[in-house]
């Protein structure tokens, strides 16, 4: 007889419960641990500038800043002055050591929209444009900024179109839209999609998710409020979604992040969905800290066992309107043949 069977015999029932959860939690504590001390060494979180990974995602973070605001229905002249400081300091030293190559290149493309958009308005861009100067004259040139940078205009009608031309299109087409003209969106449009979405793929099909839906005004404030990272569009919102994964369905050490991998492919299919009915979605990131959480779940009314994966604003579309260009990393970065 196995050691965990006789322990099972020798002890009332009223105590494998608990004795269950330190099994478990045996098997647990190792497991995150590992996952703690790969994330510690590998993550950007300490700041060692070791990896061009972590490099290349801060000069990222800090353009997708700037493409943002350069997106929105009125930019504020001027605006992100201390964003486009820090793009500048992660970009100089990234050249320095690697060269001419992304996200630098695409960060180049994006200060140079940002100096069109403020120059257009008026502002003085003098001091940035020197800098974008001198930095091209220490090994580089004109060509070595990446065009595809900035916001880019669209309309719904071009959409349509794309939408209609197939799947490589329409996938194309899909942006994470931060200017939505303030309809509502019918139940039975919210409805078709979540039913489309229930199509995604899951671990042995269990299909752990579940999507709450608020299109009250003072809920969705109170929601992308807590989530903050709306300013500037979220109030333009005609729906928030909070996409949740039930942790009672998953059933193993293993499987202690198939919530987020299954809720995030989930949460893919349900922008997808949207996009083909003709409305606007926008992924609102939910990595936050327990005492956000815990916020969340209060003004949200979600049940303990439901983990919250993201959030999603989804929105009526503007006759035209711009999107964050959002380039993507050079294929030969992403796909690594064996
Ligand atoms: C999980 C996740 C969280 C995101 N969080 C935010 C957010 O909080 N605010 C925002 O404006 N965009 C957010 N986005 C949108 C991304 O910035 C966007 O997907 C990315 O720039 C690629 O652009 P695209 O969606 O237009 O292709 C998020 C996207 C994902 C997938």
């Amino acid at each position: 007889m196995s050691f965990k069977k006789l322990v099972w015999r020798l002890t009332p029932a009223f105590t494998h419960r608990w004795l269950r959860n330190v099994f478990f939690a045996l098997r647990l504590i190792p497991n995150v641990w590992y996952d703690t001390k790969r994330y510690l060494v590998y993550s950007g979180m300490n700041k060692s500038r070791q990896y061009q990974g972590e490099q290349a995602a801060r000069i990222t973070m800090a353009y997708h800043q700037l493409e943002k605001g350069l997106s929105y229905a009125e930019p504020r002249p001027g605006f992100g002055k201390e964003v486009v400081l820090r793009l500048l300091g992660g970009v100089e030293p990234f050249i320095a050591q690697y060269g001419f190559v992304a996200p630098a290149t695409t960060a180049l493309g994006v200060l140079n929209a940002y100096v069109a958009f403020n120059e257009s308005v008026n502002v003085d861009m003098t001091a940035l444009k020197k800098r974008i100067a001198d930095l091209l004259n220490n090994g580089g040139s004109v060509q070595n900024i990446c065009n595809e940078g900035g916001a880019i205009s669209i309309s719904r009608t071009e959409l349509e179109t794309k939408r209609a031309a197939g799947f490589k299109d329409f996938f194309n087409s899909r942006y994470s839209v931060r200017n939505f003209s303030g309809l509502p969106i019918p139940a039975q449009d919210i409805v078709e999609c979540i039913s489309i979405a229930q199509k995604t793929p899951s671990v042995c099909n269990r299909q752990a998710w579940t999507v709450h839906a608020y299109s009250k005004k003072p809920d969705m404030e109170r929601l992308l409020a807590i989530q903050s990272g709306s300013r500037g569009f979220g109030e333009q919102a005609s729906t928030v979604l909070v996409v949740t994964c039930d942790l009672t369905r998953f059933v193993d050490v293993g499987e202690r992040y198939q919530a987020w991998i299954d809720g995030g492919m989930f949460s893919m299919s349900i922008c997808l969905a949207f996009h083909a009915l003709g409305y606007g979605t926008c992924c609102l990131n939910w990595s936050k800290e327990h005492r956000d959480d815990i916020a969340l779940r209060k003004v949200a009314v979600i049940k303990p066992e439901e983990q919250i994966i993201m959030l999603i604003a989804v929105g009526t579309l503007p006759d035209s309107f711009k999107v964050a260009y959002s380039a993507r990393r050079p294929l030969q970065e992403v796909l690594q043949v064996h």
